[in-house]
């Protein structure tokens, strides 16, 4: 926003006889924008405490609403979600991997996916997909690991994008996680690179550029060639096969194999690192937290006991899933969202001009001390129903909310509370003495910064296993 786009916002403020939020100066030049690239969270958290429900910061050249109010994140993501598409810059540096995919886009465009491929999530499908999350963790976590040292984020990643890869592409991809993980983790890292600050134009050969290309290369022939032979297969299934059949119940018309593509890496890239994470920070806290832990392991073996869980365990696995979501609270995968302002509004007493830039932190808010007692502690009782009533909706939005609600919910809920259950009927995480305190990442998700050491301990005698064991490379002798 220029300075005349600004001196006109303040004469339409005026007029309206609204508020001007609290500013919190930066940097004359770049605002919050550098303090950002170094410390998102902190930034975030210094710029919101000075300030109240919401306040009005620099970043760069976007004049950037920072919210702190659920009835405000109501109106954004929801009540008013036209006034406030995706923020345009974020954007067009993911759309430079997924395409045209149900993150990039907006409008019509976007509506005629959602409607595609929503059937493709429904229930009975997830459901569906119990024996290969099961197998997913298993695969990973096989036999034989007692007493090992382990990164539980990588082992977490191994077991997501092998879950991911199974349901969604419906293929095995051994042999190429090691490239799956890799091309995925340099293309976001450099998109969010990207993002903070300005590069040369993509015509320019540099060497980024040139990686750059060459990870996306490598991932799109994988997809490319799992489609091809989803295509040829006798009896296709999986959600590739049935994207691959949907049909947009308005015009009758399919995705194309450029459209199928761009959703499949979408699919990819917000379903493996998102519940990765989450699971990451359960063993986190779970460790952290004795007592509850214990807890847990007693609703599992009450509930499976030796028995392989399935779907139909999940609504008995109680406290399995308040773990994870207690653990999405205090570290929310999808830790910020941004949306730009389509034209003038308010948010409650404050005017907020077209042209702006509202960022909604669900880290910031599950961790407000309005809506959280000792917001700090970690307690899967907030989940219980009588306290989720007490607390106002958007307290609370680790999947987003209003029609871009994660598509995926379901499936990283499901996925989630069925790796974490097998995992632990087998093995019990501890943290190794002088461990490092957990350091946080912020790229598009929230992660470890330098992985997750523990320890694997073994519990019980060998339960039934549904696949061979293979050796993978995660783990070395403690
Ligand atoms: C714990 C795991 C996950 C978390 C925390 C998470 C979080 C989110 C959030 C917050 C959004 C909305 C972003 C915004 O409005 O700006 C979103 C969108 C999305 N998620 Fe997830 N997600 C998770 C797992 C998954 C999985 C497993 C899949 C797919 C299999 C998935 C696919 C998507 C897609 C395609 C969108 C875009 C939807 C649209 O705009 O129509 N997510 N996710």
């Amino acid at each position: 926003m220029n300075l005349m786009d600004y001196l006109s916002a303040r004469f339409r403020r005026a007029k309206d006889g609204l508020r001007e939020a609290p500013l919190v100066p930066g940097d004359p030049l770049t605002g919050h924008l550098l303090r950002f690239r170094e410390d998102a969270i902190g930034t975030l958290e210094d710029v919101a405490s000075r300030g109240g429900e919401v306040v009005r910061a620099p970043f760069g050249p976007f004049l950037t609403f920072v919210i702190s109010d659920p009835e405000h994140v109501q109106t954004v993501l929801v009540d008013r979600h036209r006034d406030f598409p995706k923020f345009q810059i974020g954007q067009r540096a993911l759309e430079q991997i997924l395409g045209g995919g149900l993150l990039t886009t907006d409008g019509p465009r976007w509506m005629r996916y959602r409607r595609t491929t929503q059937p493709s999530f429904h229930k009975r499908t997830i459901d569906s997909f119990d024996r290969d999350f099961v197998a997913a963790a298993e695969h990973v976590f096989h036999d034989g690991l007692e007493d090992v040292r382990i990164d539980v984020h990588e082992a977490m990643m191994k077991t997501a994008l092998h879950a991911v890869s199974t349901t969604l592409l419906s293929a095995d991809i051994a042999g190429k996680e090691a490239i799956v993980a890799e091309s995925l983790d340099f293309i976001l890292h450099i998109t969010r690179e990207r993002t903070l600050r300005p590069s040369l134009p993509r015509f320019i050969p540099t060497r980024e550029h040139r990686e750059f290309l060459e990870a996306l290369e490598r991932l799109d022939e994988i997809v490319y060639r799992i489609i091809a032979e989803s295509r040829l297969a006798q009896e296709p299934s999986g959600l590739v096969a049935s994207l691959s059949a949907a049909e947009d119940p308005e015009t009758g018309e399919k995705l194309t194999t450029t459209e199928l593509r761009d959703q499949l890496i979408t699919l990819f890239l917000a379903g493996h690192e998102t519940t990765a994470s989450a699971l990451s920070f359960s063993i986190h806290h779970l460790v952290s937290h004795p007592e509850i832990y214990q807890e847990m392991l007693e609703e599992i073996d009450g509930v499976l006991g030796d028995r392989v869980p399935t779907s139909e365990d999940l609504p008995k696995l109680d406290l399995t899933r308040r773990v994870i979501e207690e653990a999405m609270r205090l570290h929310p995968p999808a830790w910020m969202m941004s949306r730009e302002v389509r034209k003038d509004t308010r948010l409650g007493e404050y005017f907020i001009p077209r042209g702006s830039v509202v960022i909604i932190p669900p880290y910031l808010m599950h961790r407000n001390p309005r809506f959280w007692d000792e917001p700090l502690r970690f307690d899967p009782s907030r989940f219980l129903p009588e306290a989720r009533r007490s607390r106002p909706r958007y307290a609370y939005f680790p999947f987003g909310g209003g029609p871009r609600l994660c598509i995926g919910l379901g499936f990283a809920l499901a996925e989630a509370t069925l790796v974490l259950a097998r995992v632990s009927q087998r093995y019990r995480f501890e943290r190794p003495a002088h461990a490092e305190p957990l350091r946080l990442r912020t790229q598009i998700t929230l992660r470890p910064e330098s992985g997750m050491t523990m320890i694997l301990r073994r519990r019980g005698e060998a339960l039934e296993a549904t696949e061979s064991v293979r050796e993978d490379g995660v783990a070395s002798p403690e």
